[in-house]
């Protein structure tokens, strides 16, 4: 009775840790190869060791398919099409129970990419490798087998190596080609995380939620960083299965191979130091994801030195704050399109969904193009919270306090929703005491540089981007508070009891201002698009920008459709019609301002702008005459088609 009860105990312990094996594994492991190449060994034997259940792909080929290779003639991709998905649905029926093993030779990238359909972040590829010499000689000193060798070679033609598969030496044994699958699936993690900072560490946090195996990151300074990461692990529960480490060389041990990790430290110089830390512990194909907000063309710069060093780099915008990392970011990831597919799993499941359920995540273009439209982002985002500051401060003069203000902005949600809308109106709430903490707030605006690269970067493409200019310089402004004290007594201030404006001619102002915005933001993407030849797709960076990042918006949503058919966003006839409507109201307030020495930068160049970009015959014939006068730099006539140059001598 004793004896059967342990007996019991153990049965149950076993099954126990195999049901956790296969909880913890929750995959489907493919194991890919050319002809010969011993899948079907190795996947049976992969299978009894974890006691998970075997699939041969060829097992499931259609009646039509057999024919076709029975009569000697090799299928093509229409062919292996229907196989390939009939895979695919049999590995997310399996999944739904457990884990499985299924072998298929799946030599191309797209046969790939359609057995991964909707499971990309639950499948494992294992490529058992060998040399055309070693597999032939293998395949022909079988008994009863006999493969010409041109066969084998356009296997081997049309084999795209998987970047993203954990590559396995055929010339091991079988016992320890298990050994290492099992020991880098098993104990491995999938995804590193290197520094956790806030939004490294809500980021690990969103990782593992999400089901995924990660490894975390963070160095050792005595007496200021210390232990980080374990203690960080300790802190929440859904890090029970992540593992910590404050050694580089541990971290990067612990990750399955290609190695994927996600960098989360200050953008600058550190990413080019912790590069060449973590560089001689990497193995070719290993990727790095820079999530900072880096300098596109420091990110260009990575990409190409990395790429000398066989190691996939990823430059990705990541916006939406703490918040956002935790809960579901939007982001913006560029390189190589290849080695985004192996990290795109990960991106898509842990960043925010749109409208329709879709990852707020996309493969945005090559090089430094992701960290490009991050920093375009915060342009917008720039002259969105200018603009809210603007208004809020006219609202101020206007009477209201800090609550009426909350209450005008909270009433503009039907027409003018965004998050930093939301969270203005929320801002002036907030109560500290009797009074408004808005009204303790030192008015020095900081920033980290972003809006400094996005004019920088206008400048250098030629693009008016007039008003994320104009925004950045207020923040330059608000920072000379000693001289704008010593100024204000200097120079007298209009009495402003006079402002002949209602809220809405301010909401209309607003609006009307907000659309000249998003019309330079993506202009400016446009033209470095162009340059760079980066084919962005600008209505679906519309649509990745609809959620989880700072600048979402009720207008993003719209803008997703009028970017399918134009990069011009002031062509569209309703986008025409609703700036012709608001435009009185934005003159209305602007001059009313100015009248009454009220400091409005980006409402004002949003008219200016508009006035500039509508203009006929500009005043920039003034401009060259003038050149030429002092410098002879020539002009072009109107009445001369040619488009010769002429110098005129003035005196
Ligand atoms: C985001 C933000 C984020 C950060 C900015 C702030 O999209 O999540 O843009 O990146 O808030 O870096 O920039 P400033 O300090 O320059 O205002």
């Amino acid at each position: 009775m004793l004896k059967f009860g342990l007996k019991k105990r153990l049965w149950e312990k076993v099954q126990n840790l195999t049901n956790k094996t296969k909880k913890a594994l929750n995959s489907v492991i493919f194991i890919i190869g050319v002809s010969g190449c011993g899948k079907s060994t190795i996947g049976k034997l992969l299978s009894q060791d974890l006691n998970i259940p075997f699939f041969d792909g060829d097992d499931f080929h259609s009646k039509n398919n057999i024919k076709k290779m029975a009569s000697g003639q090799s299928l093509n991709d229409e062919d292996r099409h229907d196989w390939l998905e009939t895979l695919n649905h049999l590995a997310k029926k399996q999944l739904t129970k457990s884990s499985c093993v299924i072998v298929c030779s799946a030599l191309k990238q797209t046969y790939r990419d359609i057995l991964s359909i909707d499971i990309e972040s639950k499948i494992k590829w294992v490529h058992l490798s060998g040399s055309f010499e070693e597999i032939y000689n293998r395949i022909n000193s079988r008994p009863n087998h006999f493969m010409p060798s041109e066969l084998l070679k356009s296997q081997f033609d049309i084999l795209e190596s998987p970047k993203e598969a954990l590559q396995i030496d055929i010339s091991l044994t079988p016992e320890n080609i298990i050994k290492t699958i099992k020991n880098e699936l098993m104990n491995k993690s999938e995804f590193g995380l290197f520094g956790l900072g806030v939004m490294g560490k809500s980021l690990c946090r969103n990782l593992a939620n999400n089901g995924f195996k990660i490894s975390m990151f963070n160095r050792h300074i005595d007496g200021e960083e210390e232990d980080v990461a374990k203690n960080f692990k300790t802190q929440f529960s859904e890090l029970s299965n992540a593992r910590a480490f404050d050694r580089i060389s541990s971290f990067v041990a612990s990750l399955q191979r290609p190695r994927k990790i996600m960098l989360m430290v200050n953008a600058g110089k550190t990413i080019d130091y912790v590069i060449e830390d973590l560089l001689s512990h990497l193995s070719e194909n290993d990727i790095l994801i820079d999530g900072g907000n880096s300098n596109y063309i420091k990110t260009k710069e990575r990409f190409e030195y990395l790429k000398t060093r066989n190691i996939h780099f990823i430059g990705a915008g990541v916006s939406g704050g703490e918040e956002g990392a935790l809960k579901g970011p939007s982001i913006m990831p560029s390189g190589d399109l290849e080695a985004y597919k192996s990290v795109q799993p990960f991106l898509e499941t842990i960043s925010a969904k749109d409208r329709n359920n879709l990852p707020c995540c996309t493969y945005v273009g090559p090089e430094g193009s992701g960290h490009f439209i991050k920093m375009v982002h915060n342009g917008i985002e720039y002259v969105e919270m200018q603009l809210l500051a603007e208004v809020s401060a006219i609202l101020e003069i206007l009477g209201k306090n800090p609550d009426e203000i909350a209450n005008i902005i909270d009433s503009w949600k039907s027409t003018a929703n965004s998050y930093l809308l939301e969270i203005t109106a929320a801002i002036f709430r907030k109560k500290e005491g009797n009074d408004w903490l808005i009204h303790k707030i030192l008015d020095k605006a900081g920033n980290k540089g972003t809006g400094n690269w996005t004019t920088m970067a206008s400048a250098e493409l030629g693009v008016p981007s007039t008003l994320i200019a104009s925004a950045l310089f207020s923040r330059y402004i608000s920072f000379y508070k000693a001289e704008r004290l010593q100024l204000n007594k200097k120079f007298i201030k209009l009495n402003t009891s006079e402002l002949i404006m209602t809220t809405n001619d301010i909401l209309e102002a607003y609006q009307f201002s907000r659309i000249i915005n998003h019309y330079q933001g993506f202009k400016l993407m446009t033209e470095a698009s162009k340059e760079f030849s980066w084919n962005l797709n600008l209505s679906e960076i519309a649509r990745i920008w609809t959620s989880g990042c700072i600048i979402k918006s009720a207008l993003m949503q719209d803008l997703i459709v009028v970017l399918k058919d134009t990069s011009n966003i002031l062509t569209n006839p309703q986008i025409i019609d609703i700036v012709n409507q608001y435009r009185p109201s934005a003159k209305r307030v602007v001059s009313q301002c100015v009248l009454n020495d009220i400091t409005i930068p980006t409402l004002s160049e949003a008219i200016q702008f508009l006035n500039g970009i509508t203009t006929k015959y500009a005043s920039a014939n003034i401009i060259q005459a003038q050149r030429d006068y002092f410098g002879a730099h020539s002009y072009q006539r109107l009445d001369d088609d040619s488009l010769n140059s002429h110098h005129t001598n003035w005196n």
